[in-house]
């Protein structure tokens, strides 16, 4: 088996095929003048895991390009954070069910995906072939556990992710509980825990993906208005859309830290060792 990536995986898929002992295959990428994407793998295998995350458009036509290139070969694909994801559903009349369009494409032609954290499961159904959802939640705990807290609380920012706060809690065996949302009149909201009290307590806002940061900006300051001591948000997926992480920075939270499953400059804990594992597991049983 060898390891090939997308351009914006490379990190992790590196640390994947190290753990592994595996080969990682050279690609080489170019765009044309219009714009279309030119792939050239220089090696081919029987076994292949396409390592690629889909945030962008250009990931998304990379990994289908990288698909095709193997297509003769044994392919698992390693989709570790999927765009259109949240388009799980359709909301209104008109619109696509996006993550099914996606996941369809992505799952045609390969013998088995693994995804990280997905924002809902009843997608890994859409991709019409052997599916493994990893979580990342015991090494969110473990990094969470080097943080400069004491006895820090684990927030969810709404009772749906509540799972994910109880998973990552159970690490330090810390509390944990989610935020609520109360209207106060027409303009003004109130954002606070459900049970517990934040007064002089350092405080982990934990999601799975961080897109604007707007949910998480507004939790912060009134967490802080009730007394927090300290606030530290901790991501599975960072996408940071529209500067997100200097929003968060602002208004006061002292650290923003995610995975490598979208690689950024914070991205400080790694997907690679729950992948390498489930990939043992696969092959070896
Ligand atoms: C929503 O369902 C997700 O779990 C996140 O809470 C959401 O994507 C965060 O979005 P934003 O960072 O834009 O507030």
């Amino acid at each position: 088996m060898k390891v090939v990536s997308t351009q914006s995986s490379q990190v992790l898929a590196g640390r994947i095929a190290s753990n592994l002992n595996l080969q990682i295959i050279d690609t080489r990428w170019k765009k044309f003048p219009d714009g279309e994407l030119y792939l050239r793998a220089t090696d081919t295998a029987e076994d292949i895991l396409v390592v690629g995350s889909t945030l962008t458009s250009d990931d998304l036509v990379e990994l289908l390009l990288l698909k095709d290139t193997f297509l003769k070969s044994d392919i698992t694909l390693v989709l570790p954070y999927m765009g259109y994801a949240r388009q799980d559903k359709q909301f209104n009349p008109g619109e696509p069910l996006s993550a099914r369009a996606i996941a369809k494409v992505l799952g045609m032609g390969v013998n088995r995906v693994i995804t990280v954290n997905i924002h809902e499961k009843t997608v890994l159904d859409y991709f019409q072939t052997d599916t493994i959802d990893l979580s990342l939640c015991s090494s969110a705990g473990e990094f969470i556990e080097k943080l400069p807290v004491t006895n820090p609380l684990i927030l969810s920012p709404d009772s749906g992710a509540l799972n994910l706060a109880r998973e990552v809690a159970s690490v330090g065996c810390n509390e944990y509980d989610h935020l609520e949302k109360t209207r106060i009149s027409g303009e003004i909201v109130k954002i606070e825990p459900k049970n517990c009290n934040v007064k002089n307590r350092d405080v982990v806002i934990m999601d799975d993906i961080i897109s604007t940061g707007g949910t998480q900006a507004i939790a912060a300051s009134m967490l802080m208005e009730q007394g927090a001591r300290s606030i530290h948000t901790v991501g599975v997926h960072g996408v940071l859309s529209e500067g997100a992480y200097n929003r968060l920075i602002s208004t006061g939270i002292s650290s923003v830290s995610f995975s490598d499953t979208i690689e950024r400059a914070c991205s400080v804990y790694t997907a690679a060792q729950e992948i390498s594992d489930s990939i043992n597991k696969i092959w070896h049983g």
